[in-house]
């Protein structure tokens, strides 16, 4: 089942849930590493990032399983402590399994992870962090190792604020001796979601959410329980879902408090947002005016709703400048936005999108990333006539069956051959 077929059919209406956050679940799922025996996990996605996160704690000797709709996993100490090119290569953030390994272990051997799509996606800052740890570093025939008797604790700069980077530093140092002190670190709600786990399983973190976050060394942890926390990309992605169509629609389950930026951008387009704690609800607009975004790492607007956005601003009133400052490649969409019928000029790390209100029309197009096949699919709800979005599995790489979720709030979605 390779593509989803959309036709624009009118304005969503109605309420759907957020599902749990990918990118929580995965640096936590990765965590287990930290303590042997069984952690279980409640609102968990059911995704193929996950999956994928599973086969590989597998390979290191974990027992993944669902038992109901908790997600368990039993880990047992690692017959081997590599991870293989073959399941890296498929999910970058697999990368995040080597702090972990290296702290519980002393030793982690895991393949370099290649870049993808939107940019290169270097590791450089990951290692420097676990070499102000203590660790040895070596690479050969494209694999990183990491070794050390036991890490101790230091004060890390990361010179670029670094999500990755922040989460493997933070586990590695959970367990060296002494107290360790991340500066410039990440402040995205997902590093807090860790950071809480970890607590639960005896880490002493502080400071997460903010860029200085310090940690001291424990000598073990212990397995726990966790709700892992609402996907905001993803109720993100939903909000934009009902504001394009120029629908009503209520988001449930999600945290507006860690989308500030968007709802700030929406509502500055003319959008009339509601939010209470635990929901947000989009009003239908007739129309809405063009404006500009940068990307930034958080509170700032999150590059993973930059594509989403970009759809947005294809029909709206006016010209909207969209400046995407965290990575370099990261407007794979724009090509297949113009089959659309979108007037976009895209420069380096800048594009200028000249809004054309009704003028979508269906065609179809190519995913090339997680984030710009959902942009195709919001796109695709507006546009006039049938749009086929190729090489979906893209999208089920993030979104928990999103063409439900869409479809139940009165889309005209399906997946075909
Ligand atoms: C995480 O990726 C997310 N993935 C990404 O979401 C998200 O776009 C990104 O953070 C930024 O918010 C997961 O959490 C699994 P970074 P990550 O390290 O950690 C540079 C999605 O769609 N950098 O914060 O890989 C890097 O080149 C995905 O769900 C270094 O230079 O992102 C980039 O320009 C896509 N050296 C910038 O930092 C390093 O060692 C931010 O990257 C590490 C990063």
């Amino acid at each position: 089942m390779d593509k989803m077929v959309v036709i624009g059919n009118g304005p969503l209406k109605g309420t759907v849930a957020a599902s749990g956050a990918k990118n929580a679940a995965l640096p936590i799922l990765f965590s287990t590493l930290l303590a042997e025996g069984n952690h279980i996990f409640t609102n968990m996605p059911k995704l193929k990032d996950i999956e994928s996160t599973a086969e590989l704690l597998q390979s290191l000797g974990c027992e993944t399983k669902w038992v109901g709709d908790e997600f368990h996993v039993n880990v047992h100490r690692p017959q081997s402590f590599e991870a293989s090119y073959d399941l890296v290569r498929k999910m970058r953030a697999s990368f995040l399994c080597m702090g972990p390994m290296l702290a519980k272990y002393g030793e982690a051997v895991v393949s370099q992870p290649g870049g993808c799509a939107i940019g290169s996606r270097p590791i450089d800052l990951h290692l420097d962090g676990f070499k102000a740890l203590g660790a040895t570093i070596t690479q050969k025939e494209g694999y990183v190792h990491a070794a050390s008797p036991k890490l101790k604790g230091g004060t890390f700069l990361f010179e670029t604020v670094t999500v990755g980077g922040t989460e493997n530093v933070m586990m590695a140092a959970t367990l060296a001796e002494g107290v360790t002190v991340l500066e410039n670190a990440a402040k995205e709600p997902e590093i807090v979601d860790l950071a809480e786990y970890l607590n639960k399983m005896g880490a002493k973190i502080s400071g997460h959410g903010t860029s200085v976050i310090r940690i001291e060394g424990v000598k073990e942890l212990k397995p726990a329980k966790h709700s892992i926390m609402p996907d905001r990309i993803e109720a993100g992605t939903l909000l934009i879902a009902g504001a394009i169509t120029k629908g009503e629609v209520t988001v449930t389950k999600c945290v507006p408090a860690h989308l500030e930026a968007l709802i700030l951008k929406m509502r500055e387009a003319g959008f009339k947002i509601d939010t209470t704690k635990d929901s947000m609800t989009v009003y239908p607009a007739d129309k809405w005016e063009a404006v500009d975004v940068t990307t930034a790492p958080h509170p700032l607007f999150p590059t993973d709703l930059q594509a989403q956005f970009m759809a947005l601003m294809t029909v709206a009133n006016g010209t909207s400048v969209i400046t995407e400052t965290v990575f370099e490649n990261r407007f794979m969409h724009v090509t297949e936005l113009t089959r659309l019928g979108s007037d976009i000029t895209p420069k380096t790390r800048v594009a200028v999108i000249r809004g054309q209100p009704g003028k979508l029309t269906g065609a179809p197009v190519m995913a090339t990333d997680l984030r710009a096949s959902a942009s195709l699919v919001l796109a695709g709800l507006i546009a006039a006539g049938e749009t086929v979005v190729n090489r979906i599995y893209h999208l089920d790489r993030g979104y928990e069956k999103l063409e439900d979720k869409l479809s139940a709030l009165g889309a005209n979605i399906r997946r075909t051959e």
